[in-house]
């Protein structure tokens, strides 16, 4: 009886693992010191909090899935803001604000939904803080979309076969990824939506777009067992988009079956030589050395 249900144990292990799902206790989200003495603007935190320590600020912005942070450590020689002007007029309009309109002065830690471009067009100068992303120095390279608390994502609206656009994502010099997560509500619906405003603004629109689902009947194990750009199986993931009469897997479909994404959020089936646009993710860097390194480009401070 034990013995049996034992089994029963390793089959489902084993072909867990063989369908490559993520596992709950892989490592934690790093996040990489990007900025010293300046803080990113916190108008649209996810929440502004005061902790005793970066850990604390890091751990509560994973929880909230947050993509980026500032952080101020209150040590003794950071207590002031030194860029702070200390008018009579600065401080009167001070007065003015509410506790929220003043993050920097009430809280110590402010978890951010996205992190800043290279533009780094929303910093502010402020001794106290440092900036945090997960995804280290933001990349030189147009078009990087980022979807709240989701990640960032790059649109290439240039037809590629499934194979070249996985290439392409894989294999880009700005950046390390791979053809685009879908499988949650909160992703197919994000990135749907910007093929809808993509649509608004552009003709000829794109009303199919590649994402990282490919059933191959030389790797995949079972019918429906799709793989991600990860290897990850579809079957690990409880949410399903496909259009209606969807997914095809008969006829040329039979040995290969790519996926796309269409602007009302569904998933279609096709033939992966079929060029369409495509989308590829953006991967978070590990935590090794090479990006240790503080960002020095646009309104960045030498010393503070
Ligand atoms: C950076 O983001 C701002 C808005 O936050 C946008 O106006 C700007 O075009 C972006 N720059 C780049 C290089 O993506
Ligand atoms: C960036 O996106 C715009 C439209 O949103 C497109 O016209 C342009 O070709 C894209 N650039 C790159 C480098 O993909
Ligand atoms: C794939 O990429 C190669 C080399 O860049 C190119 O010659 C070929 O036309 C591409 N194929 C498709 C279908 O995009
Ligand atoms: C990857 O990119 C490098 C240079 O950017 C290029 O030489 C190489 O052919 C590419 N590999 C593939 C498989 O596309
Ligand atoms: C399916 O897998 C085989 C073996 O790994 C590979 O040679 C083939 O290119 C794959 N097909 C597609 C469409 O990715
Ligand atoms: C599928 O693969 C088998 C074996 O490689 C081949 O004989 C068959 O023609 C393929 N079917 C299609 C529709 O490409
Ligand atoms: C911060 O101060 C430096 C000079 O120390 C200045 O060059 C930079 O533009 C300032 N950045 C912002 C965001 O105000």
């Amino acid at each position: 009886m034990w013995g049996l249900l034992l089994l029963i144990h390793l089959i489902h292990s084993t072909e867990l693992h063989a369908l490559r799902c993520p596992t709950e206790n892989a490592a934690p989200l790093q996040f990489h010191l990007v900025r010293q003495c300046q803080r990113a603007a916190a108008d649209e935190a996810l929440s502004l909090e005061s902790t005793a320590t970066l850990a604390d600020c890091m751990k509560l912005a994973r929880q909230q899935r947050g993509l980026a942070l500032n952080y101020a450590p209150g040590d003794q020689e950071r207590r002031r803001n030194r860029f702070a002007q200390h008018s009579r007029r600065e401080k009167d309009a001070r007065r003015r604000l509410s506790v929220f309109e003043q993050p920097g002065e009430f809280f110590n830690c402010h978890i951010l939904q996205c992190p800043q471009n290279t533009s780094f067009a929303g910093m502010v100068n402020d001794s106290r803080f440092d900036y945090y992303s997960l995804y280290g120095r933001p990349t030189a390279l147009h078009n990087i979309s980022c979807v709240p608390q989701v990640g960032l994502f790059v649109f290439y609206t240039q037809p590629s076969s499934y194979l070249n656009a996985t290439l392409t994502c894989t294999n880009a010099s700005e950046f390390s990824g791979s053809l685009a997560h879908v499988a949650s509500e909160e992703r197919t619906y994000a990135l749907s939506h910007w093929l809808l405003e993509y649509n608004r603004q552009s003709k000829p629109g794109i009303f199919l777009a590649y994402i990282g689902l490919l059933y191959n009947s030389s790797t995949s194990l079972q019918a429906l067992d799709f793989r991600n750009g990860q290897q990850e199986s579809l079957l690990c993931f409880l949410y399903r988009a496909w259009h209606v009469g969807h997914p095809r897997l008969g006829g040329i479909q039979a040995n290969a079956s790519c996926v796309a994404l269409t602007p009302s959020g569904t998933w279609q089936t096709l033939g992966c030589e079929h060029p369409l646009p495509f989308i590829c993710e953006i991967h978070r860097p590990p935590n090794s050395h090479l990006n240790k390194q503080l960002d020095t480009g646009a309104n960045a401070v030498d010393m503070c």
